[in-house]
């Protein structure tokens, strides 16, 4: 059966699950957070996970669940709002590929900072200084982002209803991206 989730993608910070929830009520889709996701199988926190059983751990339950979602027969459309992480692995990004139409949230480094200047929870920003692991990270990560996606959409200081306004008006664009795939 043809894949056509909708697939959020970008940094940590970048609203894909704030944004993902809306698009998926928009669309009468089903939303699924890998985070979320995960925390719920595991039982435990993303943070606890990463320091109990480590990254690598991680990565493979990110993995093992795109798996399934690729492997999964059923008409169920979902948004699927992904780690920031996910898409680097490059297993991943095939899967990512087949199960849909890919939208990057792209956000600028100074604006993922404001966001995340306090968060405790995402334990790749905890280590160092904050802004300097963010550029690093973005930097690394952006090309492959980029190159992954089907739509960019830059997110910047926009409040959430006008990002999903432009989704909205890009909606039948994705739809068609989907449809062809
Ligand atoms: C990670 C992003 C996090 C979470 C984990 C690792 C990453 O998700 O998966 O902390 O490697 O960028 P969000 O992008 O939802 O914050």
């Amino acid at each position: 059966m043809k894949k056509r989730h909708i697939i959020l993608i970008g940094f940590m910070g970048s609203g894909k699950s704030t944004i993902g929830k809306e698009l998926a009520r928009m669309g009468q889709r089903t939303f699924l957070d890998t985070d979320e996701y995960i925390e719920e199988k595991e039982g435990k926190k993303i943070s606890e996970i990463f320091a109990q059983n480590g990254e690598d751990y991680f990565r493979t339950l990110e993995t093992r669940l795109l798996q399934k979602l690729g492997l999964q027969n059923t008409p169920c459309e979902y948004v699927i709002a992904t780690g920031g992480g996910l898409p680097i692995n490059q297993a991943n990004q095939e899967i990512l590929k087949s199960l849909g139409v890919i939208v990057y949230l792209k956000a600028a480094s100074d604006i993922i900072y404001e966001r995340l200047e306090r968060d405790k929870k995402r334990p790749l920003l905890q280590q160092g200084n904050k802004i300097e692991r963010i550029q690093t990270l973005l930097t690394q990560r952006e090309p492959i982002y980029q190159k992954l996606c089907d739509i960019c959409i830059m997110t910047g200081h926009k409040e959430i209803e006008t990002i999903l306004n432009e989704i909205e008006s890009q909606y039948r664009e994705i739809k068609k991206i989907v449809e062809k795939k």
